[in-house]
């Protein structure tokens, strides 16, 4: 596996690539890798000749007041574990190799990013934004993966690359969860022992949510079924519960959109975040 912290290097490797008409798979991470980014970079392996993954904490996605300093780091295990996958590259660049001056031109996320995380976390989609466009430029990938267990910014990716032509194809990979239904994250390490045991009752929760929405497609019923559920079993305090249309992410549901049901509950030292999602076949 190649290994390089420099943009300049990673461009000889990447036009190295497209000059032998290799097909790139690219998955973006923070690092702090787990199974949910194995299955990415699996994915991404079984569809593309080369496989570039990404680890970078990227400090525009963080508000003043938010866990950029203790976000969780271990790159000797991250290397380890790409390797593992079969990643061919890994780019994991400083802060002032990837940002080494501003000039002031930001990229703003639309209506999309006026709910669900983006509603509490104002910026932090539009930094993820920043990022992204960088690293396709970078990698000019022909396919990049992204997880649906965060499905706002997956959906705000798929905008991106749609109004903006990125000659990319966003692939979505399903959530991967412990044997007890919670959704793995980096973050899960900062839960309690009472914390993790009450965190799988999120999944339930949505589960419970989504199939009363079936059964009765009453929005409001389905997240109150989905918070009383959170309320009744954790000690967590509830950021949100919603049920929007997917992916435009707003209340305007008719029986041919595809829904999701999001939550997020704030636990003492984390907030975790989960989602399901129904297509408009109700599957
Ligand atoms: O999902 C993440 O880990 C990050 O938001 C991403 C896409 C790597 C951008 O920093």
């Amino acid at each position: 596996m190649i290994q390089i912290q420099l943009i300049a290097d990673l461009k000889k490797c990447i036009n190295e690539a497209k000059t032998t008409g290799k097909s790139i798979g690219f998955v973006p991470t923070m690092g702090y890798l787990h199974e949910g980014h194995m299955s990415l970079a699996n994915q991404a392996r079984e569809e593309n000749d080369f496989v570039v993954m990404s680890i970078f904490v990227n400090p525009a996605q963080f508000g003043p007041n938010e866990d950029l300093d203790k976000y969780p780091r271990d790159l000797n295990r991250d290397i380890k574990m790409a390797k593992e996958a079969g990643v061919d590259l890994l780019f994991f660049p400083q802060v002032n190799e990837m940002y080494p001056q501003d000039g002031g031109i930001t990229i703003r996320a639309g209506a999309q990013a006026n709910v669900l995380c983006g509603a509490s976390r104002p910026g932090h989609f539009d930094g993820v934004l920043k990022v992204v466009t960088k690293l396709f430029h970078l990698v000019e990938p022909t396919r990049v993966y992204f997880g649906q267990k965060d499905a706002q910014q997956l959906a705000i990716i798929e905008t991106l690359v749609r109004d903006y032509n990125f000659p990319l194809e966003v692939r979505r990979v399903p959530t991967v969860r412990e044997f007890d239904g919670l959704a793995k994250s980096s973050r899960n390490v900062f839960l309690s022992e009472q914390d993790r045991k009450e965190a799988p009752s999120i999944h339930q929760a949505i589960q419970l949510g989504l199939e009363h929405y079936k059964e009765h497609q009453n929005v409001d019923e389905a997240k109150k079924v989905t918070k009383q559920h959170i309320e009744n079993s954790t000690s967590g305090n509830i950021d949100y519960v919603e049920l929007l249309s997917y992916p435009n992410l707003t209340n305007d549901i008719s029986s041919n959109s595809s829904v999701i049901l999001a939550v997020a509950v704030f636990f003492e030292k984390a907030r975790l975040i989960d989602n399901m999602m129904l297509n408009n076949k109700g599957e």
